[in-house]
């Protein structure tokens, strides 16, 4: 072999390689691009397999309104009142598709949760520090409280199936769904000690005719608050060690 036949030879095999690493970029991007759509696919798939379940609760909750329809020929009273229980059933049902229909993203529904769980908390502290007299401008004092009690209402409603650790980055333990009960019985005791802390606040405490030891009942009723909060993280948030 001459010179120039080797040099042939040498350009064809860098061409080849060229061509090689060509395919293997086209490959790699290729495989990214499945992967994606492989992603969105299964997204849209979850999507659509909520929306058929919810679609087959309404479709059978029509189907019993139906057939209750056609069974009332001539309406007596006691039918009518049934009529109505199903029309009722029917409107809840819709209200409840709607409300998940709208179907809120896990990630924020946890966000929004836990914004609220850390407004909750930056209020405890401020109308702490009033009640303790470490601050003495009381002017924002009632405003705490209600945003307490306002965010305290339907909390629970902000922890739908779904919206667990397993699937979001969350400190929700799965007590939260195994034991619903006790998971209201402690949102209910937030709503009832934060309204009583709500009534305390109302009354201006550097008003003249200011309350006695209002300061001091307000400082215990802030700490039954407090109880109140963590009684429920207790045994339904993961601590920061879990
Ligand atoms: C009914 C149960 C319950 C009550 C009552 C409750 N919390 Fe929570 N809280 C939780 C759960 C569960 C989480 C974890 C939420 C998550 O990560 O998805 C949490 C999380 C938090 C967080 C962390 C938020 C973050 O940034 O991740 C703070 C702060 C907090 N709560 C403060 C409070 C305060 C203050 C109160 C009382 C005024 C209160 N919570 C009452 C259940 C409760």
């Amino acid at each position: 072999m001459n010179t120039k036949v080797v040099l042939k030879h040498a350009k064809a095999l860098i061409h080849i390689a060229y061509v090689l690493i060509v395919n293997a970029k086209m490959l790699m991007h290729n495989t990214i691009m499945l992967t994606r759509n492989t992603i969105v696919l299964m997204q849209n798939t979850i999507v659509l397999t909520r929306n058929t379940i919810m679609l087959t609760k309404n479709t059978i909750v029509l189907t019993q309104n139906r057939r209750t329809l056609r069974s009332f020929h001539y309406p007596s009273p006691t039918m009518r009142d049934a009529l109505r229980v199903r029309i009722g059933s029917l409107l809840v049902a819709l209200l409840v598709a709607q409300s998940i229909g709208a179907g809120d993203r896990a990630e924020s529904v946890v966000k929004y949760r836990q914004s609220v769980m850390k407004a909750m908390a930056a209020h405890m502290t401020a109308i702490s520090m009033i009640a303790r007299q470490e601050i003495a401008n009381d002017r924002q004092l009632a405003a705490h409280a209600e945003a307490i009690h306002g965010l305290s209402v339907g909390l629970g409603e902000f922890f739908p199936a779904g919206t667990d650790a397993t699937k979001v980055k969350s400190a929700a333990r799965p007590e939260i769904w195994g034991q619903p009960a006790e998971f209201k019985a402690a949102g209910a005791k937030l709503e009832s000690e934060s309204a009583k802390l709500l009534q305390l606040a109302q009354q201006r405490v550097t008003a003249s005719n200011a309350a006695p030891n209002l300061h001091a009942r307000l400082v215990s009723q802030v700490d039954a608050v407090g109880a109140a909060c963590k009684a429920c993280h207790k045994t339904f948030r993961k601590s920061d060690t879990e």
